[in-house]
């Protein structure tokens, strides 16, 4: 079943609260939540506040995307905020398999993130602390940017390890996921796809018709 989560990065930040409650009667499956550093990325987003405001507004999980240098460093309040799942970047930490491994000791789903180039083969010695991986389909930092054709590959490449490994991981997309790239993206093996101005936050289009969009998505790729 493909997970839906809006990337609330997009979404309208003078009216976040009520934005988040109709996502959630909307239907999706979960909220993504970029945090940018700009040191990481050249930008910045929300902090652990925005996410702590949040909080009591959804029982949804909070996937918590850390574009941030050495995430190690800032696991505590972004925990302390409300989140139920952590990414941290595999270019970002040099522990990287202590930093998961302390996500899950500390009880959330870990997740690790790749860049555009970063090969799968960095995820050697993680996969068994991996809950989901998320490849970024586009390079990290900004919304509306350009699907990048080669993540197609690259997605097969790690669909096809996790099904030839019988490894229980979700595989997360993340960038310019929309009409024209879902159903490659399905196709590859992705089964969460992150949601933003590509397909979820357009102008004069309710969140309801949107979601029915991508969830049929994947009723025509379970028909073929
Ligand atoms: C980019 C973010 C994405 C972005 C998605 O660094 O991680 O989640 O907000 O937005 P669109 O759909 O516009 O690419
Ligand atoms: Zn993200």
């Amino acid at each position: 079943m493909t997970l839906i989560g809006p990337s609330l990065m997009c979404a309208d930040m003078s009216n976040l609260g009520e934005t988040v409650k109709r996502l959630d009667q909307a239907g999706v499956d979960f909220f993504h939540l970029d945090v940018m550093d700009g040191s990481f990325v050249p930008n910045f987003t929300m902090g652990p506040d925005m996410v702590k405001s949040i909080r009591s507004l959804t029982k949804k999980p909070f996937d918590v995307h850390l574009m941030v240098e050495n995430p190690e460093n800032h696991l505590d309040t972004f925990i302390e905020s409300g989140a139920d799942m952590i990414s941290i970047h595999t270019e970002a930490t040099v522990h990287l398999q202590r930093t998961l491994q302390t996500i899950r000791d500390r009880g959330l789903k870990a997740g690790v993130a790749l860049n555009p180039s970063t090969p799968i083969d960095e995820l050697k010695y993680v996969i068994d602390v991996v809950d989901y991986i998320t490849i970024m389909t586009v390079n990290p930092g900004f919304s509306g940017q350009k699907f990048i054709p080669s993540m197609y590959k690259k997605l097969k490449e790690l669909n096809n390890w996790i099904k030839r490994e019988g490894y229980n991981i979700k595989i997360q997309v993340d960038g310019n996921i929309g009409d024209q790239t879902v159903p490659g993206v399905l196709e590859n093996g992705a089964d969460m796809l992150v949601c933003g101005t590509s397909s979820l936050f357009k102008p004069n289009v309710p969140f309801e018709e949107s979601i029915a969009k991508l969830k049929n998505f994947n009723c025509e790729l379970s028909r073929n």
